[in-house]
């Protein structure tokens, strides 16, 4: 069946009307209608012994193709036209946990820095930097995290920043992050003079929540970034941002992954969310990826929650640039920035200051927010609860356009895909022996 827009397909038999110089003429109509050809085989009619018959696969917009054959008459005797609709093709993606080594290339701020950078001019600085991108790109996965020998400098900015944020936690952050701060200090030595190691990091998200880390050199696009969720990996930098200005980094970096990210990554309501998103992102079309990657930024990056009747921050970053900035979502994704401490200071001049509009967290709506973005975003998006969030990202991602549906199996860290009655059978399987546990446990206690 062909399509009525979109790319399609057709296999043409023709056969010529000029021997000599023919072939040339019908193949320049393929050309002229823009038509790429895939195959094109010959052989002698069955019906007239000197006649040569072309048979010619071939690939093109749909309209063109349509058109295609009315042209080629000019030149040939169209003998048979057989269309066929090709759906897109589902962009790769991870099937298990160590299909993330084959795409850790970063986009940008890896061993690079843009102009604008606070250590562009520093040589040390540089030199650094590409100590840390050639330890994460060296990273395979079950390779234990190198561990850091982090500098006095480096130490004092993250010193600098730690001080700052834990004076504002506790009239700011919500509960389930201030819940597992002091586990992070008690476990990771979280602490004032030490900047924890991601290796421990590592270790004790995964006995919490199943989460790990997975080094990385700098941004990921947000395809990439989102698988790893689905697999419970958070890719996180190991760097520290430029000392000559610890409340600023263009990037996200070391100070922002242990401060913003982790403490909620062990929270399992928050955990489960997450993976969630990843997982609706693998295979999904650009347009899909695009929506699940504002969904993120307006929650993981910049998500509110009401608690108690106070607004609290969960989101791990906020844009602070001056000014208005208009920009598309890889734009925004790449100022998914390392100012977790902007955040407080946004929130308490800002969003809670009553100025910034506060809606309630609906991905059918945070999807399609446009990306303005100013100094302080115009819209905010408030959660009741991480399970509430992830009721409405479950059902969110059902209308997510994917041929196909997954099934994540914790025990080999892959993905299924649910694409025959074997696959569902074993699923359905899975689901009578836990539903027998239920069952079981429901009866001891009555
Ligand atoms: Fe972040």
């Amino acid at each position: 069946m062909e399509g009525e827009t979109g790319q399609s397909g057709a296999t043409i038999l023709f056969s010529l009307k000029n021997q000599v110089g023919g072939l040339l003429q019908a193949l320049r109509t393929f050309q002229e209608q823009h038509v790429d050809l895939v195959r094109i085989q010959s052989r002698w009619s069955t019906r007239r012994d000197s006649h040569v018959q072309i048979s010619v696969d071939c690939h093109g917009d749909g309209p063109r193709l349509r058109e295609l054959p009315r042209l080629l008459a000019r030149h040939a005797h169209v003998l048979r036209v057989s269309h066929r609709h090709e759906e897109p093709p589902v962009p790769w993606f991870p099937k298990k946990i160590s299909h993330l080594d084959l795409r850790s290339q970063v986009l940008m701020y890896g061993s690079e820095l843009d102009a604008d950078h606070p250590g562009f001019q520093d040589k040390v600085y540089r030199k650094r930097r590409n100590y840390f991108v050639d330890l994460a790109q060296s990273y395979k996965h079950g390779d234990p995290i190198p561990r850091v020998d982090y500098t006095a400098e480096e130490i004092a900015t993250w010193a600098r920043v730690f001080r700052e944020l834990n004076a504002l936690y506790p009239s700011h952050a919500c509960k389930e992050f201030l819940r597992n701060l002091p586990l992070l200090v008690k476990h990771c030595n979280y602490k004032e003079d030490n900047i924890p190691q991601l290796e421990d990091v590592s270790r004790f998200l995964k006995e919490r929540t199943g989460f790990s880390i997975r080094p990385v050199a700098g941004y990921l696009s947000p395809r990439d970034f989102l698988a790893g969720l689905a697999f419970r990996v958070f890719h996180c930098t190991q760097y520290v941002r430029h000392s000559s200005d610890p409340f600023y980094t263009p990037e996200p970096d070391t100070c922002h992954e242990l401060l913003g990210h982790v403490p909620l990554l062990a929270e399992p309501g928050f955990a489960q969310f997450s993976q969630e998103l990843g997982l609706a992102s693998l295979g999904a079309d650009d347009d899909a990826v695009r929506k699940l990657a504002t969904c993120y930024f307006f929650t993981v990056e910049f998500g509110l929650c009401e608690q108690d009747g106070q607004l609290r921050a969960y989101g791990a970053g906020l844009l602070s640039s001056a000014g208005e900035l208009k920009v598309n979502v890889d734009s925004l994704w790449r100022i998914i920035l390392g100012r977790f401490d902007a955040i407080f200071v946004c929130l308490s001049q800002h969003a809670l200051s009553g100025q910034a509009k506060l809606l309630p967290f609906d991905p059918r709506v945070t999807c399609e927010e446009e990306c303005v973005i100013t100094a302080f975003q115009n819209v905010y998006f408030v959660a009741d609860a991480f399970d509430d969030a992830k009721t409405k990202m479950r059902e969110f991602a059902k209308s997510i356009g994917r041929p196909f549906s997954l099934r994540y199996d914790a025990y080999t860290q892959s993905v299924e895909v649910l694409d025959d009655s074997g696959s569902i059978r074993t699923l359905v399987e899975d689901l009578r022996h836990h539903l027998d546990i239920v069952e079981d446990a429901l009866g001891k206690l009555v």
